[in-house]
């Protein structure tokens, strides 16, 4: 039985079918969401290549997936700028996502310096090999809502909006985002690359193992069957399943893809956020979280802890109106499928398995998205 809905037994058609057969660039692909976008582009028929940092430790979903023997992928660092360029120029890919980051906002406090130059110039070193390359090319640059300069609004943040940023890492993307658009004003008008932005806010899904993040803290306390301790329980965010973005990005490029010129309102940038009923405290979610994996959780505010925002929120009318975009999944739905995903992986080391509960996964979102959403229709 295939796992599309019915008119996805072709699963080539969705985003148009712009990506089958096509030349894939993630960097980035051996994190959380490179990993999600490498297995969501192999499924839709592109030839993907990664570039990026060996995986940060053990478990990674990039190592769970087998992914390494199914993409052409180079090992390698994005502040080196030579390297960056030699990748582009032998890849010559049709579409590159730029998702290399330091992306950890307490880590950014400890190591400020590595994290702007992974940020910041690691983002220049693409745009340069992008501004290098002699062909069609659509990059989509990943940024995040932290990129505004928050002012605790209750309404959420506008593309128009200035960019900023508390921390380092929130400011080094503020400053990402400043560099994208500059080049895109300085050196691709009239170039063969078309270049957007992506913003979106905090991303869960199963195969995320990063340090310090909320989910993975809670999954690895209740493996081991300790109470989860929350920092910060009472901090809102637009929480989101990774496949949101994802679809964002994709339904991005594909309509990058399809413009004749790069002289677009679509050559911007572009918020992928949750619905309203997805912005959530902390001990929300962990609330959400234990329906599905019974344990506990306690208050562990830090009084004299780094600064995070309090109040984060994204508008997505922008991606609406011009590309059909909205959000699929509700809250309850994403924490479920996140826990299911953690849960069914188990104990387990078989990649085949990894695959097939990761594709189950993107079919019923696709399934869910389809009555709604351009993107996942058949192509008539
Ligand atoms: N996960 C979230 O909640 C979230 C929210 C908003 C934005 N983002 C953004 O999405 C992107 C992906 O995030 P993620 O959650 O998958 O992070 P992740 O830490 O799981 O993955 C980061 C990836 O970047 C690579 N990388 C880091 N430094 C590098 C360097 N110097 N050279 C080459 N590669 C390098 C790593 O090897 C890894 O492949 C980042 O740009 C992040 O800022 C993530």
């Amino acid at each position: 039985m295939s796992l599309y809905p019915k008119s996805h037994s072709q699963p080539l058609s969705l985003f148009s079918g712009v990506f089958a057969e096509k030349t894939v660039l993630i960097t980035g692909h051996t994190g959380f969401k490179g990993a999600w976008l490498a297995e969501w582009l192999l499924l839709l028929g592109a030839r993907v290549h990664g570039l990026a940092l060996p995986p940060d430790g053990a478990p990674a979903l990039f190592d769970q997936l087998g992914l390494a023997a199914r993409v052409d992928h180079q090992i390698g660092d994005i502040r080196d700028a030579a390297l960056v360029r030699r990748c582009m120029e032998e890849v010559q890919p049709d579409f590159v996502f730029h998702l290399a980051a330091q992306p950890l906002v307490r880590l950014s406090y400890e190591e400020p310096v590595e994290t702007y130059a992974t940020n910041v110039m690691g983002t220049i070193h693409v745009l340069e090999a992008l501004r290098a390359l002699q062909k069609p090319c659509v990059a989509v640059m990943v940024t995040t809502d932290k990129c505004y300069e928050n002012r605790e609004w209750l309404h959420g943040y506008r593309e128009e909006d200035p960019m900023g940023g508390f921390d380092p890492y929130s400011s080094s993307k503020g400053m990402a985002e400043l560099a994208i658009a500059a080049y895109r004003r300085s050196f691709f008008a009239g170039h063969p690359v078309k270049v957007a932005s992506a913003r979106a806010g905090n991303v869960i899904g199963g195969g995320d193992w990063a340090l310090d993040r909320i989910v993975p803290d809670c999954i690895r306390a209740l493996q081991e069957g300790l109470p989860i301790g929350v920092r910060n329980p009472h901090a809102t965010r637009p929480w989101q399943h990774v496949l949101e973005p994802l679809s964002g990005y994709l339904c991005l490029a594909a309509s990058l893809f399809k413009l004749p010129t790069n002289d677009s309102p679509l050559c911007s940038g572009f918020n992928f956020g949750p619905g309203h009923d997805a912005n959530r405290t902390v001990g929300e979610l962990v609330v959400e979280i234990l329906k599905h994996w019974p344990g506990r959780w306690e208050d562990q505010s830090d009084p004299n802890a780094h600064h995070e925002a309090k109040l984060l929120q994204l508008s997505t009318d922008k991606a609406s109106a011009l590309l059909g975009w909205s959000a699929t999944w509700r809250f309850a739905d994403a924490v479920r499928e996140t826990v299911t995903w953690y849960r069914a992986s188990g104990h387990c080391n078989d990649p085949i398995r990894f695959q097939e509960l990761t594709n189950g996964q993107i079919a019923a979102y696709i399934a869910a998205a389809e009555a709604a959403l351009p993107w996942a229709q058949p192509i008539q």
